[in-house]
């Protein structure tokens, strides 16, 4: 269909690495996720996946091309669905949401208020190939701007993601950006994949991320306690290695061996696996 605009910046690209990654998910036999309106949202923009090497690689198993980008958006999603459940008011911030379906696969009662940011060039494709729930509100705005939250009810319980987001932030931007989220609601959470120094160095670097590579401004972070230093209203609530998750059982021999190796150590298993961050405030 062809109607992704022409001119987007290589952090709003990245949006198409995984959303192509659950899209592929959702074709695989035993999908990890299963979001099949992924697929659907894929097609409708008729962007060309190949120009990520990671996902159109034929030198490597279809699983494995996926397993990160989809399984640390199940471990998100189910930090979204636990949080509404406990709270049907609470409000719902995807930041940097891409064109990803998240609010069809949570699928929270309707009592909660959804709001999906992100910049306003991709906040208009979101509307063209996505639904829109009553529920649902999409902010196209720079999520370093200090007024975005402006319009954002700042008297019920939060829970925000951010899936593959912090790369594409200066360390700056998103230390103002916790603390602006902490300070504007009465309580929440907040989750997130990190990236170590290690991870961030790999995508300015492998020819495989040469499309977003120009767009990663965070010098990435290895200790999980850091977001408590600079946002001190945040407290580490939970960290998920992607190197213990149960989904592994279904992956090819040769990356449950490497998992079970690095699986006991917490710095093994951050530089080199996706790790998902929880954090209360
Ligand atoms: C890797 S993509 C992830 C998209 C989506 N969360 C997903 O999982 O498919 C990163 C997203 O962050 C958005 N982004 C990066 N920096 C941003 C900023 N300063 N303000 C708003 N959005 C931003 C990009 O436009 C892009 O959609």
């Amino acid at each position: 269909m062809g109607i992704t605009p022409p001119a987007l910046t290589p952090a709003q690209k990245s949006l198409f690495l995984t959303l192509g990654g659950r899209a592929f998910d959702s074709r695989l036999p035993r999908p990890f996720l299963g979001d099949t309106m992924a697929d659907e949202v894929l097609r409708k923009t008729g962007y060309d996946v190949a120009k990520f090497p990671t996902l159109s690689s034929r030198l490597v198993d279809p699983r494995t091309k996926v397993f990160d980008i989809a399984v640390r958006a199940k471990r998100l999603d189910e930090a979204v669905r636990q949080f509404v459940t406990r709270h049907p008011d609470a409000v719902v911030l995807d930041l940097g949401a891409g064109l990803d379906s998240r609010m069809f696969r949570v699928d929270p009662p309707h009592t909660v208020d959804w709001y999906d940011i992100d910049f306003p060039e991709v906040i208009a494709v979101r509307q063209q190939v996505l639904p829109q729930p009553a529920n649902a509100h999409g902010i196209g705005a720079d999520l370093t701007d200090p007024h975005w939250l402006d319009d954002v009810p700042d008297d019920r319980p939060s829970v925000i993601v951010a899936d593959g987001l912090i790369a594409f932030l200066t360390q700056e931007g998103f230390v103002s950006l916790l603390n602006r989220l902490t300070s504007h609601f009465p309580s929440g959470e907040v989750a997130f994949n990190s990236y170590t120094t290690y991870a961030v160095w790999t995508v300015k670097h492998i020819p495989g991320f040469a499309a977003i590579a120009g767009g990663v401004a965070n010098p990435g972070f290895n200790d999980p306690r850091e977001p408590e230093r600079w946002a001190p209203a945040l407290t580490l609530a939970e960290e998920i290695f992607l190197t213990r998750a149960p989904e592994l059982t279904d992956m090819p021999l040769s990356v449950r061996l490497a998992s079970r190796l690095f699986a006991p150590s917490p710095a093994l298993s951050r530089m080199l696996g996706a790790t998902v961050l929880r954090y209360c405030f």
